[in-house]
């Protein structure tokens, strides 16, 4: 397995629509899958998209940690290949972001609070679940980076938009 070099904002891989995975089973797939994971966990983030790594494909890793699971139940690492989401109702939460293609940055973004998604795991079976909170947010986040779609293309109020510790800084000092 391999740490590989993930694209920042700017770079056009990060701004075309991913291809559908044809086939999980394959070796290469498998081999990207590993990457991408070691990859995430490497850089401290929780979710991956394979655009990030320069691989234009509609697969996605994700996971919830305990402690940031409003639930207190976290999600362990999902692997989903060729993802589709349906909203459960029209409610939106807005929750501060970050990317691991916009280092050091933040900002507020509004997100259906409650959505159903579907596609396949790295076993090639079937993948269907509900989810709310952090979970819902993770997955329409990297779900997005497969329709090109970056993180600040989705925000309505670009004033809470900049860098991570200078926002915890500020929040510190009210
Ligand atoms: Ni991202």
């Amino acid at each position: 397995m391999a740490i590989l070099k993930i694209a920042r904002m700017g770079h056009p891989v990060l701004r075309q629509p991913a291809a559908a995975v044809d086939d999980v089973s394959i070796p290469e797939i498998a081999r990207l899958i590993g990457d991408m994971i070691e990859t995430m966990v490497d850089a401290g983030g929780i979710g991956l998209a394979a655009p990030q790594v320069h691989a234009p494909l509609r697969l996605v890793v994700f996971q919830v940690p305990a402690m940031r699971d409003d639930a207190g139940e976290g999600l362990d690492l999902t692997i989903l290949a060729n993802p589709e989401i349906e909203p459960l109702d029209d409610e939106q939460v807005s929750a501060f972001e970050g990317c691991l293609s916009l280092p050091g940055l933040t900002g507020a973004v509004p997100r259906h609070a409650r959505i159903r998604y579907r596609g396949l795991g790295a076993d090639g079976r079937p993948i269907e679940r509900i989810a709310s909170g952090l979970h819902a947010r993770v997955v329409q986040h990297e779900c997005d980076h497969l329709k090109g779609v970056l993180y600040p293309m989705r925000m309505t109020d670009l004033t809470s938009f900049g860098f991570a510790d200078e926002i915890r800084r500020a929040a510190a000092q009210l």
